[in-house]
């Protein structure tokens, strides 16, 4: 399928022929083998794959979390493939919220103040860490009942629900997520994915969501599958039927 020409189109992410090698000498594994994709401000994009095809090591790149052992990573127009570790932290802290399967949340500390945690860091004072986390509780699909609960009195699905709240609440605008919905059963996986969606609908967000179930990663607008460090197929064919507004497509 081609794609018109759409100058409102911004490039967020650059990957270009990224190569990533844990350890040295004999034990040398490459865990990627040469990956490159653009994705666009706005996109919704699935990272399929078998476990061990390299999803979660591309997410730590693409997360500033690590750096590539080759090749270059732009983000947002900044070469972000060589910088050091203080640098890639500024970088994380005002752009990127992070939703892992494991849920990291403190479970005797409320909702709430689970959410406030990530602003600590950041100088914001009380009274205004505490209004932007019950922006994010709500962005994120929860309500007030919820919010002085502590996160072990919670079911699965609202406790990734505040761990989505809790990578919004620096207003980030990307939000990378690794197997969300692993740890859900499927019903409460969709109502999660129902959150990324109206994230990315409604709110404008950029998301990049791994996951090895075909029926989530068909909620994508596009999907990446990869396979041993390389990337299998790249597809935003089926967004026509699913887009809510095709004025969004790219
Ligand atoms: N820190 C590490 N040291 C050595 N090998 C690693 C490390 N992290 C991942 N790997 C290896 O790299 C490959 C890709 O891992 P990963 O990116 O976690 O894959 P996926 O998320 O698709 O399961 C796997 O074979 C894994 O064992
Ligand atoms: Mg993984």
């Amino acid at each position: 399928m081609s794609w018109k020409f759409d100058p409102t189109i911004i490039t967020m992410i650059e990957v270009k022929d990224i190569t990533k090698t844990y350890g040295t000498g004999d034990t040398a594994f490459k865990a990627l083998r040469g990956v490159s994709f653009k994705i666009a401000e706005g996109e919704f994009v699935a990272v399929m794959g078998p476990s061990g095809s390299g999803k979660s090591t591309l997410m730590h790149i693409l997360g500033c979390l690590d750096t590539p052992t080759s090749g270059t990573y732009t983000l947002d127009g900044r070469d972000v493939s060589t910088m050091n570790d203080d640098e890639l932290a500024e970088i994380r802290k005002d752009k990127i919220g992070f939703v892992f399967q494991a849920f990291n949340l403190l479970p005797r500390t409320t909702v709430l103040r689970n959410v406030m945690l990530p602003l600590v860091y950041d100088g914001v004072d009380e009274e205004k860490r505490t209004k932007r986390a019950i922006q994010a509780l709500h962005d994120a699909g929860l309500t007030e009942t919820h919010f002085q609960h502590k996160s072990n009195e919670l079911s699965g699905g609202q406790i990734q629900r505040v761990a989505i709240a809790r990578a919004l609440v620096n207003n980030p605008a990307l939000i990378l997520a690794d197997e969300p919905t692993g740890n859900l059963d499927t019903k409460t996986g969709e109502i999660v994915l129902g959150t990324f969606q109206k994230l990315n609908n409604d709110f404008g967000r950029t998301i990049v969501l791994i996951t090895h179930e075909p029926d989530i990663a068909e909620h994508a607008k596009r999907i990446i599958t990869m396979r041993d460090g390389v990337i299998l197929s790249d597809k935003k064919d089926h967004i026509r039927r699913i887009a809510h507004h095709p004025e969004q497509i790219i």
